[in-house]
């Protein structure tokens, strides 16, 4: 008789099949099953009928949801402001945070300064590096704040031992990092894989859950953006957060992907400094402060998770010598800027033609919201007339609004919000979907009325 049984796990969708095929039938993709090893327990001998399945169980009575107490929710404070928002208030004791980050974003970083912090609070901490070796991360505890160097840590890849340790140290919040370098020896597969990422994250939420520990679990995230492998973990965890933007840069937003407890509209700003991350509590500020206001430049009134954020848009157009031309984006969807340029050239006629052109949000910060579509088109205006936009009062010209492809401006949401930003920095008036209804008419008002700007 089998002892274990195997099923095919689609990595894309988490669809489950019993016999392995090279395409899933759960979401299309190809080459995505991957085989999942289950061990059997006592009952599983095959097949059995649903009526024969149900006479298993005791019934239990349900009861209404008003007479379920509520549990107590104190929430642990990370002691970084930003990120208790975004966690919609703190750790939730015994709840599974996913933070996901592409290497060398600073995963690391924060989640050792939350256990410095939290442990600076009386609490029992534990970090468990599956990636680098405990000399390594004191070597990073050393650049932050003194505290850190108190936190316990473990460097360890087998799951049973971290789990064993759990166990026996009983902390109140853990930090495994990462998800995708712990691995049982039960598995056949490979660390990483989706079924080793599956059997690490079930394994400690049942700890997790039993003996209220809050994790953190650290996870990386490919090229493409999506979490390499454990894509089913979003549906395990209580809380995912995505660490976003560039290495190289300084600026780095946290945002939420899902939120059990708390809302998905919440993102903070933090800034990669010497002795850590640093919260940015006056973003906006500082964007505005450091814009260029040359030919290319503008301001766009963006929105990051619920909070209005002032971000400087830069577009260079020059003469290409490749064909097809670049078409180079940071911070942006490139399919934007493609539509973005068609109806530039169809509608304004503003055409790029055959030159380069490269966009980017300065920061590192991205905004992928169709209420840059306006920002894009007047930086790349700006940039091929050679003309620098300003909003009046020698400040940036601010703005933002959808594109339609008939040439429309379309609005989008939190207008008024956006508006109240830029006016508390004294940009205005803003050039925007309630005051403009199409790209002709805004791109009119941006160059103070000038025809050349829109005749080609
Ligand atoms: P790290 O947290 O190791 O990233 P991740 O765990 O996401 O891979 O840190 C990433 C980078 O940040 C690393 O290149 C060094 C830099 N850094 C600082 O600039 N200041 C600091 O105080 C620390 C700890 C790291
Ligand atoms: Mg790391």
């Amino acid at each position: 008789m089998p002892r274990s049984t195997s099923v095919h796990v689609c990595s894309a969708c988490g669809h489950e099949s019993t016999r392995w095929a090279g395409r899933c039938s759960g979401c299309g993709e190809w080459n995505t099953l991957v085989e999942h090893v289950r061990a059997l327990g006592g009952r599983g001998r095959g097949p059995r009928s649903a009526v024969a399945r149900s006479t298993g169980g005791a019934a239990v009575k349900p009861v209404a949801l008003r007479d379920i107490d509520p549990a107590e929710q104190t929430r642990l404070s990370t002691g970084i402001g930003e990120l208790d928002n975004v966690l919609g208030g703190g750790i939730v004791p015994g709840s599974l945070v996913l933070l996901g980050g592409s290497p060398g974003i600073g995963k690391s970083t924060l989640t050792t300064m939350v256990l410095a912090n939290l442990l600076q609070d009386g609490r029992r901490t534990l970090y468990v590096s599956a990636e680098e070796s405990a000399a390594q991360i004191r070597l990073r505890a050393e650049r932050l704040r003194a505290g850190a160097l108190g936190i316990p840590v473990i460097a360890e890849t087998d799951l049973p031992t971290v789990l064993a340790t759990l166990e026996r140290e009983r902390p109140e919040v853990c930090v495994i990092d990462s998800v995708q370098t712990l691995h049982t020896a039960e598995l056949p597969s490979a660390a990483g894989s989706v079924a080793q990422v599956r059997e690490v994250a079930s394994e400690l939420m049942a700890v997790a859950k039993a003996r209220r520990i809050a994790v953190l679990l650290v996870g990386h995230v490919t090229k493409d953006g999506t979490l390499a492998g454990p894509r089913v973990l979003e549906h395990l965890v209580d809380c995912v957060l995505q660490f976003e933007g560039e290495r190289e840069r300084t600026y780095r937003t946290v945002c939420v992907v899902k939120n059990r407890f708390g809302s998905t509209n919440e993102a903070g700003v933090f800034e990669m400094r010497d002795d850590g991350l640093v919260e940015v509590l006056d973003a906006s500020a500082r964007f505005v402060g450091e814009a260029t206001r040359a030919p290319g430049s503008v301001v766009l009134c963006a929105i990051e998770g619920s909070r209005p954020l002032l971000v400087e848009v830069q577009a260079l157009v020059s003469r290409s010598e490749l064909v097809p031309p670049r078409r180079v984006v940071s911070g942006l969807d490139r399919n934007r800027l493609a539509l973005v340029l068609a109806v530039l050239g169809r509608h304004a006629g503003v055409g790029a033609g055959t030159a380069d052109v490269f966009v980017n949000v300065v920061g590192g910060v991205r905004v992928d919201e169709p209420g840059a579509d306006l920002a894009v088109a007047l930086a790349v205006t700006g940039a091929v007339r050679g003309v620098a936009l300003s909003g009046g009062d020698g400040q940036p010209l601010a703005c933002f609004g959808e594109l339609g492809l008939t040439g429309e401006l379309r609005s989008v949401a939190h207008a008024d919000r956006r508006v109240a930003e830029a006016a508390k920095f004294g940009l205005g008036p803003v050039v925007e979907p309630g005051a403009h209804r199409t790209l002709c008419a805004a791109i009119a008002h941006a160059f103070g009325g000038r025809r050349d700007a829109l005749a080609a």
